[in-house]
């Protein structure tokens, strides 16, 4: 029996419903999750008076009941973190590189109908900003027909969404041109979508793994979101919703996947396309084979910078000959590697996040990102001559590196060389005042120094900069703890030494 008068959740019975759930949903749910099923299960065998895990099984496999008692599991066990405008740099590239290119293929045909679907898309955050730039971005947006579907298997999430009022959390992306636009603050916490926008979006439960795809008939969508959704699936289950979306777009059409995940080794039909700092794929049927029938697939760079603003892309078609496209190549097993690294990085698989990013700066001596990333894992597993090594080689390529000093910091703390890891905190700070890890860091040694005045002034510091809502470098070593979390952890620390 557990502390809630419930039996424990074997191994054999959590794999039964990680099955169940896997089968069901694409999500793979990976052995630290039991504890956090365990207590999914018994907040719902609670309502329903069952008492053992059996019972509860036959009902979520049960013929007429099962899928509504399935959808119900499915509201705990989803993962629904999302903002507005997360990942700044795609809303870029949306704006400035793939609206305009599809406007201008449409215009030639006289098309105006626009087909946009945020696959997964959590409380309405995904959907109501490809709403937003849309009506900035196109010349007279009245004059479209503008479709926004936006899906999800939380039945919870849709009805959130639906009402399309935040907290002020969900808009710490958001620029304040937007805030000031097309939101509405009621009362003291909530901001609420304009009408105007809400309307554009409707929003409809789909299962991307067990459901026929939506909308295939009317000749296909012109952008599929589908961010870090497929994060959680398993590899099999990815590979089936990438190339169904592939079927889905309409020739020319782009696909958005978050900025930790690739196609490396799911999807080879897509063109990957590097647009600014964003990695987005398109359907080009044409760019895929040349005349002499010859696969023509690499990567297409669009510059925001030194294009000064226009998209210069340099079609794949440029990239034909075999050195430009082996390079491609190579740059695009770069991406899919560091992008497979992360995965199991934020998973906290370090062995496998270790051999991926070591993998990485084999191939790539010079990327100062794959560097912090093996340093962050050789940290995480308290392989300090290992991680000083890579931390050190960061800042050789990166002198004035945030994450390269904040490393070196932990690095010193591990080798209980304290002076040099303050010094360490410090140089972030200079860097980057609202690193609020580093302040976090220095309060925790001023406090083991017995220097309370100065811990108390730096959780204070670290509160200030986690209050603003601005997920920054430090983002990266938090372990996946949210800001209020972090500010939480802070006041208790602060009352303590009070
Ligand atoms: C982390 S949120 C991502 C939200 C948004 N796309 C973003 O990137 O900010 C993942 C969402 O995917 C949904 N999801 C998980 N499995 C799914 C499936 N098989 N079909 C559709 N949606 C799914 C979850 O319910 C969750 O709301």
């Amino acid at each position: 029996m557990n502390d809630n008068g419930f039996p424990q959740l074997t191994t054999q019975l959590f794999r039964e419903f990680r099955d169940y759930i896997h089968e069901k949903s694409g999500i793979f749910l990976d052995d630290y999750k039991t504890e956090s099923l365990r207590t999914a299960l018994n907040t719902l065998m609670r309502q329903r008076d069952i008492l053992d895990y059996d019972s509860y099984f036959r009902l979520l496999t049960h013929e007429i009941h099962g899928d509504e008692e399935f959808k119900r599991l499915l509201d705990l066990v989803t993962v629904n973190e999302t903002c507005f405008f997360r990942n700044p740099p795609q809303f870029d590239a949306l704006r400035q590189v793939v609206l305009p290119a599809i406007v201008r293929a449409k215009q030639e045909t006289g098309d105006r109908t626009l087909r946009i679907w945020s696959a997964g898309c959590s409380t309405g955050e995904e959907p109501y900003s490809l709403a937003m730039t849309l009506l900035e971005t196109l010349p007279h947006p009245e004059e479209w027909r503008i479709d926004i579907l936006a899906t999800d298997v939380s039945t919870h999430v849709l009805a959130e969404a639906q009402k399309g009022c935040y907290r002020k959390r969900a808009l710490r992306e958001t620029p304040t041109y937007y805030l000031r636009k097309y939101f509405k603050k009621v009362g003291d916490e909530s901001y609420c979508v304009d009408p105007s926008v809400r309307e554009m979006v409707n929003f409809s439960y789909h299962n991307l793994v067990t459901e026929r795809y939506p909308a295939l008939v009317l000749g296909g969508w012109d952008i599929i979101f589908c961010r870090n959704v497929t994060i959680y699936f398993q590899l099999d289950s990815v590979r089936k919703v990438m190339n169904d979306f592939y079927s889905g777009l309409r020739d020319g059409g782009y696909l958005f996947i978050g900025h930790a995940e690739s196609l490396y080794k799911i999807n080879d039909e897509f063109i990957p396309m590097h647009l600014g700092m964003a990695y987005v794929y398109k359907k080009d049927t044409e760019a895929l084979v040349n005349d002499a029938g010859e696969a023509k697939a690499g990567l297409c760079y669009v510059d925001f910078a030194t294009a000064g603003g226009a998209a210069k892309t340099v079609r794949p078609q440029a990239a034909a000959r075999p050195a430009e496209r082996a390079r491609f190549r190579r740059d695009e097993d770069k991406a899919g590697l560091y992008a497979t690294a992360y995965e199991h990085f934020v998973k906290e698989d370090f062995a496998a996040a270790g051999r991926e990013a070591a993998k990485l700066v084999r191939l790539d001596p010079d990327n100062a990102n794959a560097h912090i990333l093996l340093a962050n894992v050789y940290v995480n597993q308290g392989r300090t001559d290992k991680a000083l090594k890579e931390a050190v080689r960061v800042l050789d390529l990166q002198p004035m590196s945030t994450k390269g000093h904040y490393l070196l910091g932990l690095i010193r703390e591990q080798q209980d060389q304290l002076d040099e890891a303050v010094r360490e905190f410090k140089r972030v700070l200079y860097i980057d005042r609202s690193f609020a890890l580093a302040h976090i860091n220095l309060a925790n040694i001023y406090r083991t120094r017995h220097m309370a005045a100065d811990a108390v002034k730096e959780y204070n510091n670290a509160i200030t900069g986690l209050a603003q809502g601005q997920r920054g470098d430090w983002a990266d070593f938090a372990g996946g703890f949210l800001e209020d979390v972090l500010i939480e952890i802070c006041r208790r620390n602060i009352a303590q030494l009070a």
